[in-house]
């Protein structure tokens, strides 16, 4: 049998990483796990337990209280906190605004990573996985690291786009030209190319065009010499 494979696909936000991580999963038969929403769902969390999302003792002291699973078939990406599905709330402003405070805490971390790696340790023929830290720190062996990276105007239409016209193109580009300094800036497993990682542009690529290449890759890789 082949081993199985990582695919870990790293970047900024708005640059495409979810839609391409899944397409990727389903062409390749392969598990799929959103790390963005796992730190989403334990500021979820943190957000309805009355922790002060701000005061990083308090978010450290609760971070194993959470139960928080995640379903790994692209098709249908799951996550349930306590075992309550948590895929809608966990997009609000509210938790956009609050994330990269939790995801600071280096206790919301480990516990995160831990999950990470379990995930990883349970697929059968492999996993992609997407995050800001997947190829420097979650799995710095994978078989195919990727940093997708786009022009912040880009970003910020794609992502204005999702959220359907609530925010302005401007404002949107804002507040992810924020969240980016916060989790690029920030000690533990800041967002970072890992040295040994492809970096696509993605800001002229259709998504079909980004899935191809990413496709080419883990094929090359996986192919016997
Ligand atoms: O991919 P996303 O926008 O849903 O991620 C939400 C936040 O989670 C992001 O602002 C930073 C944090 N995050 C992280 O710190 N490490 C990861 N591996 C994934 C996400």
């Amino acid at each position: 049998m082949e081993n199985p494979v990582i695919v870990a696909i790293d970047g900024p936000s708005g640059t495409g990483k979810s839609s391409t991580s899944k397409a990727v999963a389903a062409k390749l038969g392969l598990s799929y796990l959103d790390t963005g929403a796992q730190y989403r769902a334990i500021t979820w969390w943190m957000l309805n337990n009355g922790i002060d999302v701000d005061d990083p003792v308090a978010v450290a002291d609760s971070a194993g209280k959470p139960s928080i699973v995640s379903g790994s078939d692209p098709a249908n990406p799951t996550i349930t906190v306590d075992g309550v599905d948590a895929s809608a709330p966990i997009r609000t402003q509210e938790v956009t605004a609050a994330v990269s405070a939790v995801s600071a805490v280096p206790e919301v971390r480990t516990r995160m990573v831990e999950l990470q790696r379990a995930a990883g340790a349970a697929a059968p023929a492999g996993i992609v996985v997407e995050g800001r830290d997947i190829g420097t720190t979650v799995f710095p062996a994978a078989t195919v690291k990727i940093f997708l990276t786009a022009s912040a105007e880009a970003r910020a239409a794609r992502r204005s786009g999702e959220l359907k016209g609530a925010l302005s193109v401007a404002d949107t580009q804002a507040a992810l030209v924020k969240r980016d300094a916060a989790d690029s800036g920030r000690t533990t497993s800041p967002l970072a190319m890992a040295a040994d990682a492809v970096e696509v542009d993605t800001t002229d690529l259709t998504l079909e065009q980004v899935i191809e290449c990413i496709v080419t890759l883990v094929e090359e890789k996986r192919a016997p010499r």
